[in-house]
């Protein structure tokens, strides 16, 4: 047995792996990978794949990024760690605040820090919380979120996501999460409705629950602008402007959840400017260090922080702590994954390649195995007839192409960085995959 072979056999005697068969994977062993630059991975056996995944929808600089590895030796070595607790704080955390609140979709007033999108969006929903109780509104607990949204994986965000898979057997949802339809328009609308009827509709049924639950029990409801792992659902133009009207009207908060979105994934800085939201609370994540280390951050509104500021000077302290939050070398890696967007203007090449990547997609609509193609910047889906979509994923990665299944959705979001060269060689390689299907 080569040395290779014996770590993939070690890995399924060691590792737990999410979002896989265990069982399968105890037959199968894992795909190990070894190395990476820029939108390639190696694999320990030498071979080469396009990561159009951009591994969990993250690594948005792609692999190799020296400045990223130099700034965080550098913080190190110069204060490695420190809390933000009892009055304390350091200079790379107010740095990224500021540079955050200086980059915000909408006016925001603070931020709290924390390692995961998953982290950071359960204290979304504790400080919505927290925000209601000093509002001398203690009632409002309940939460909404969409069908198939993913919201991460902690108790209360895999109960905010709407995919039974982070539910089943594990005894969630917690009571008072509450989901609603996924508004997808081509899959969900009745025959012969038009867009605009269809979100009317959407927006009917959620005014339902609202008066079902009462509003005063309502807290918060949370969206993904663009719905990322629910298969590259992008909401009708109308959806998003109907919903704040109808959370305005029963003073339920907004959390847009931009751990996909933020940074220029959709074409724009943030998700929320491209579908014209406007958050009270915004949790991102991933991009935000290009997953070079793990670091999330939860934007505040001045309406909440200054109700949270109050109270918690009332109570005589915030309870809210995590030893990593605003951990310096997290935030010195992000200050410079910031920096290096503005310096590629990243937008800029998001809006030049993201077309590329969904025209070239849209031409396999023809495919007779290809149902329909979603996309906007460089997030895509290829919806294939029904069961195609696992075996779609395993014949792209022995084509040397990374991408994920997400039921029958294969979904693509390749580092930001990638050239028009590379988005035609993931194009090349996707096809092959498809003909072969
Ligand atoms: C939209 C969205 N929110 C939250 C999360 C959870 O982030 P994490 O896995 O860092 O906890 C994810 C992860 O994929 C996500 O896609």
């Amino acid at each position: 047995m080569s040395t290779n072979d014996s770590l993939q056999t070690r890995d399924a005697l060691a590792v737990v792996h999410g979002l896989t068969n265990l069982s399968a994977h105890a037959q199968r062993g894992a795909s190990v990978m070894q190395s990476g630059k820029g939108v390639w991975v190696q694999d320990i056996h030498g071979r080469d794949y396009i990561e159009a995944m951009s591994g969990l929808w993250c690594i948005a600089l792609g692999y190799g990024n020296e400045r990223l590895a130099d700034v965080a030796h550098r913080q190190m070595m110069e204060l490695a760690y420190y809390p933000l607790t009892n009055h304390k704080s350091h200079p790379r955390v107010i740095e990224l605040a500021e540079k955050l609140l200086s980059m915000a979709p909408v006016p925001m007033s603070r931020i709290w820090f924390a390692s995961t999108g998953s982290e950071a969006i359960d204290c979304a929903a504790r400080l919505s919380w927290y925000f209601w109780n000093a509002l001398g509104q203690p009632e409002k607990k309940k939460f909404i979120s969409h069908q198939l949204a993913y919201h991460g994986n902690t108790i209360a965000s895999a109960s905010l996501s709407g995919v039974s898979y982070a539910h089943e057997k594990f005894n969630l949802p917690l009571p008072g999460f509450l989901h609603v339809s996924t508004p997808h328009f081509s899959r969900h609308a009745h025959p012969g409705e038009t867009e605009d009827n269809y979100s009317d509709r959407l927006i009917a049924d959620i005014e339902k629950l609202i008066h079902k639950e009462g509003a005063h029990t309502i807290a918060a409801f949370f969206v993904e602008p663009v719905m990322a792992a629910g298969g590259i659902v992008i909401p009708p133009a109308r959806y998003y402007e109907q919903l704040q009207i109808l959370l305005k009207k029963h003073d339920i908060l907004l959390v847009c959840d931009e751990v996909v979105t933020a940074f220029g994934r959709t074409g724009k800085m943030f998700g929320s400017t491209t579908m014209q939201l406007q958050p009270d609370l915004l949790v991102c994540a991933k991009a935000l260090s290009s997953a070079y280390i793990p670091i999330s951050a939860l934007m505040i509104c001045s309406r909440v922080y200054e109700a949270i500021e109050r109270q918690s000077g009332e109570l005589g302290l915030f309870g809210l702590t995590m030893t990593y939050s605003g951990h310096p070398v997290a935030s010195a890696v992000a200050l410079e994954t910031l920096k290096i967007y503005d310096e590629l203007h990243i937008v800029d090449h998001v809006q030049q390649v993201g077309p590329s990547l969904v025209s070239g997609l849209m031409n396999l609509r023809s495919h007779s195995l290809v149902k329909e193609v979603r996309g906007i910047g460089l997030l895509a889906g290829v919806e294939l007839a029904p069961n195609y979509g696992a075996k779609c994923a395993r014949i792209a990665e022995e084509e040397g192409l990374i991408v994920r299944a997400i039921g029958d959705t294969i979904a693509f979001c390749p580092p930001m960085i990638i050239s028009e060269l590379e988005v035609r060689e993931l194009l090349k390689r996707f096809t092959n995959a498809l003909n072969r299907l």
